[in-house]
């Protein structure tokens, strides 16, 4: 018997896994009934995916549970009453605070438990005295999650790696992910395939640390030991249908000579490498036990681009980190002068409690860090755009992934991962096909289409 029919409602903070992570929890209720919505108002079940990263992250969950009470009320005494959970990193990290702290949440899973979310959303609803449709056993995430993926669009993530060992002094993710851990790749080779089957012609690998990747080897060939990620990319390169695979995040310490080397051997591994080096002074990165100089970060944007000249470099910096001072910064920003970034994201430092950067001395003022902050972004901005401007009067290849907000337009990413805009006809949805471009500004480019879709 088909079960009844349910609204789901998700909603996601934080990071490309959060973003997969979702995708993952539809997956897992979808046999339960629930159906996604776009808004929480007359949601059966609502779920926070939720991010720890900065504090401002954090409180954002507060809020939208503030948000959702009257909605939650309103439903209180009708025969389809509203679930409340919160997922992800603060569910992680806070726990049964959250309940505490906000009694409108029913159920609080972290990001390793999730696969457990009908069991635990069985356990709700039975405390309630609700008839219950279905349960299922909790066994290890990945392993519940082998079945089918529910797949919108031409571009997909795919998890290969969680958690973390690095241990950086301003960072939740060792805690709130747990150690790092990689995906045996017959289980990434399968899902990819589904993904491929499905009309995805490019995936995003996934990871806190992607490139410390060292998965099972395939059957039949365990004596290899561990593989890491070039590796993977190779073997990845060969499923029929991928036209093109990127991956992130990466730590500089773990790009090896192989991965390196992919990036000059493999077509389809997209000239895009988003390489974080958070400062440019080797004091702070000391400090934020990164384990790595500025110098050996450069050396290795070096190689990189010496297998592939063109290759996008972005990256993440943090300003206002403890002890960072007027010369702390400027080295910051003579790095980016340095290495000249295609984009990047920057952030001031947010105190994270727990971690040994929080109970550093020397913590920095509000308002330097805010003024170090937009004058790294401006420098980052210029970048950007300069690079964008490079692109001008070059023909690049274009994913077209959705239709774009001008009628007759479509939007799609170059190799690049720049946005793109240009008239194209809906039928190349989906599809790969060559662009002139003719403009581009800070966040986008635009372009005349040369050729119709390829024959793939
Ligand atoms: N694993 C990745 C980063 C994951 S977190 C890496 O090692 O590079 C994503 C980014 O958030 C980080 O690169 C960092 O720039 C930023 N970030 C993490 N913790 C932060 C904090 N406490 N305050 C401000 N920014 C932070
Ligand atoms: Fe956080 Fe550092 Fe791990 Fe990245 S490498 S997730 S910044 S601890
Ligand atoms: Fe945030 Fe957790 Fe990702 S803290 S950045 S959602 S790993």
């Amino acid at each position: 018997m088909a079960p009844q029919r349910k609204k789901l409602f998700i909603k996601t903070y934080g990071c490309q896994m959060n973003v997969y992570d979702s995708e993952r929890m539809r997956d897992v209720l979808a046999p339960l009934g629930y159906e996604p919505i776009d808004a929480p108002d007359d949601a059966d079940l609502v779920i926070l995916n939720t991010c720890h990263i900065r504090e401002k992250a954090a409180e954002k969950v507060y809020s939208e549970l503030g948000r959702l009470r009257p909605h939650k009320d309103a439903k209180a005494d009708s025969n389809r009453p509203m679930t409340i959970a919160v997922a992800g990193c603060v569910g992680q990290a806070e726990g049964a605070e959250i309940m505490k702290r906000a009694p409108v949440v029913d159920l609080v899973v972290g990001p390793q438990t999730y696969h457990k979310l009908p069991e635990l959303i069985a356990q709700t609803h039975r405390a309630r005295g609700e008839r219950l449709e279905t349960e299922f056993e909790p066994v290890a995430k990945f392993d519940a999650l082998a079945g089918d993926r529910a797949v919108e669009g031409h571009s997909a993530f795919l998890t290969v790696q969680e958690g973390c060992d690095k241990f950086c002094t301003f960072c939740v993710v060792p805690y709130t992910r747990g150690a790092e851990w990689s995906r045996p790749v017959d289980q990434i080779v399968a899902e990819a395939r589904i993904l491929a089957s499905k009309g995805v012609r490019e995936i995003t690998l996934l990871g806190q640390n992607v490139n410390a990747y060292h998965g099972e080897a395939p059957a039949g060939r365990e004596a290899d030991g561990a593989w890491g990620l070039g590796r993977l990319l190779r073997h990845l390169a060969l499923i029929g249908g991928l036209d093109r695979i990127r991956y992130t995040t990466s730590h500089p310490r773990d790009m090896d000579d192989e991965l390196i080397a992919a990036h000059g051997d493999l077509e389809c591994l997209m000239p895009y490498l988003h390489l974080p080096v958070q400062s440019g002074s080797d004091k702070i990165l000391k400090a934020m036990n990164r384990q790595h100089s500025f110098e050996e970060y450069a050396r290795v944007i070096e190689k990189v681009r010496s297998v592939r000249p063109d290759i996008a470099i972005s990256g993440d910096f943090i300003v206002g980190f403890p002890g960072e001072t007027d010369v702390d910064f400027e080295a910051t920003l003579q790095g980016v002068r340095e290495i000249n970034y295609a984009s990047a994201f920057s952030f001031k430092y947010s105190r994270r409690p727990g971690t040994p950067g929080a109970a550093m001395p020397l913590q920095i003022d509000e308002a330097v860090a805010s003024e170090r902050l937009q004058t790294l972004q401006s420098l980052l901005v210029e970048q950007q755009t300069g690079f964008n401007r490079t692109q001008i009067g070059k023909r690049l290849p274009v994913l077209f992934e959705k239709a774009g907000r001008i009628d007759g337009q479509l939007h799609g990413r170059s190799p690049y991962l720049q946005s793109l805009h240009c008239d194209a006809p809906s039928h190349l949805v989906g599809q790969i096909a060559d662009v002139v471009i003719t403009d581009a500004t800070r966040n986008s480019l635009t372009g005349r289409l040369v050729e119709k879709a390829d024959a793939a």
